[in-house]
């Protein structure tokens, strides 16, 4: 039997202020409903200097080992993928080890390609386990990034941020991977990139959004050639993405992932017919669609109408989000997952939900950390937008979180601690 990998538990970190996505709307003029009904959102995480890529990662990680009794020996591998690391040279995993005092018997580095930083870490981490090379250790992916583009800009309502930490191992619990059947697409591409030194990310939005439909096709294709010959989807009839008990797409914004499932079905209804559809088959995908997609793809998208776009750990908080609420139904059923990174690279893998995937999730006390959450305003929105990068917030972090402390000799240094009151 083929080794089994993925993963075993997941845990979560989000800033703890946000502003409501209506707000915004108001304070730049424009109707409430193109943020809430045009791009799906309705609230934004708004990370203070002192959440930084390496807090949130920090805090994501200490959770998860802290919710599982996790054994930290049994670690041999720290990947964080990220787009909006600290430093040039030292990676984020490094400043993670270090915080949580990790043992020095493990491979640690960070992995970057904008929003595919992530899956890129995962594939890593399960490629490790899955050759042997991992000796019966497991892995601890975290992604973790702040998405910003600045006040004012077209993208300013896709803004957020958040840390997913994941242990990977070969007791996938939660998630196993089909291991060895992802279909790839990446081209070359300048929909999306932020030049060194740059704060803000530059984007041609429109553009940006073309490429990741052609994206999901062409990943999405590979994809379902390698699972039809692994016999996971068997009836050639019918859309073969509706075979799958459910769809998890990367969503820089929630309408994002609905525009991918259509353009998916509409490939595939293409390809099945042999022809473009004709009116009468376009007024029916209409109605099927929006079924499908409220079926399939809808109860993914929770975290992400409330946190923003989180860029690497997005698709993982779709799978925290979709387990949340539906983690008993789901469980020993297939799903399909979709991982987009501007520039571009794509992923579409699939998995199976563990028997105890509600138990684990549960864990993660998702609810408790929206509830946590301040709403601010505008105001206050915009002045901790425009704190330096390297400001310091005068509070200490709560316990069981970290919070960058300032710049001192050169060195970034963190506040907080591993334990919990
Ligand atoms: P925009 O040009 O201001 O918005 O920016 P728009 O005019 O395209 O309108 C947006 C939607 O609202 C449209 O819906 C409108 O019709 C609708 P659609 O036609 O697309 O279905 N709308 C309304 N709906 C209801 N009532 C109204 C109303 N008015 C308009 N009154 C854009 C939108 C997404 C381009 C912008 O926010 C942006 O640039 N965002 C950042 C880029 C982005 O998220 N791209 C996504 C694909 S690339 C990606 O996923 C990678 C990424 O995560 C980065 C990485 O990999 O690291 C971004």
């Amino acid at each position: 039997m083929k080794q089994q990998v993925g993963i075993e538990a997941i845990a979560v970190a989000i800033p703890r202020r946000y502003l409501a996505i209506e707000d915004l709307a108001v304070a730049r003029g424009v109707a409430p409903a193109k943020y809430t009904v045009g791009l799906g959102a309705l609230e934004m995480a708004v990370a203070d200097p002192s959440e930084d890529t390496v807090a949130l990662a920090a805090t994501a990680a200490t959770r998860l080992l802290r919710a599982h009794d996790i054994d930290v020996s049994q670690i041999g591998m720290l990947v964080v993928g990220t787009e909006t690391g600290v430093d040039h040279s030292k990676p984020v995993a490094s400043f993670v080890q270090g915080l949580l005092g990790l043992p020095r018997t493990m491979r640690t580095f960070d992995t970057q390609h904008a929003c595919y930083g992530g899956t890129a870490a995962l594939m890593a981490a399960c490629d490790w386990i899955a050759s042997g090379s991992a000796g019966g250790k497991s892995a601890l992916v975290v992604c973790s990034d702040i998405a910003r583009y600045g006040m004012q800009s077209a993208g300013e309502p896709t803004q957020g941020g958040a840390a997913v930490a994941m242990l990977v191992s070969a007791r996938p619990e939660l998630l196993a991977i089909d291991h060895g059947t992802s279909g790839v697409f990446s081209t070359d591409v300048h929909d999306f990139w932020r030049p060194i030194g740059r704060r803000e990310a530059v984007v041609d939005g429109h553009y940006s959004i073309e490429c990741y439909l052609e994206a999901v096709a062409g990943a999405y294709r590979a994809w379902r050639e390698r699972a039809t010959a692994r016999g996971f989807l068997n009836d050639a009839s019918m859309p073969r993405s509706e075979q799958l008990a459910r769809m998890i797409y990367h969503a820089p914004f929630c309408k994002m992932a609905r525009k991918a499932h259509l353009h998916v079905r509409r490939c595939e209804l293409e390809e099945l017919a042999g022809a473009p559809l004709d009116a009468a088959a376009l007024a029916r995908e209409e109605r099927e669609g929006a079924a499908s997609f409220d079926a399939q793809v809808a109860a993914s998208l929770l975290l992400a109408s409330r946190v923003g776009n989180t860029y690497t750990g997005s698709l993982y908080l779709g799978l925290a989000s979709l387990l949340h609420a539906q983690g008993t139904e789901l469980a020993g059923q297939r799903m399909g997952l979709f991982s987009y990174g501007s520039g571009c690279s794509s992923e579409m893998f699939s998995g199976v939900v563990g028997p105890r995937a509600a138990e684990i999730i549960a864990a993660a006390r998702l609810d408790e950390l929206l509830a946590d959450r301040t709403r601010i305003d505008i105001v206050e929105y915009e002045r901790i937008m425009q704190l330096p990068r390297e400001g310091t917030i005068a509070a200490s972090p709560v316990p069981g979180t970290f919070g960058f402390a300032g710049v001192r000799d050169d060195r970034r240094t963190y506040a907080g601690s591993a334990a919990v009151a």
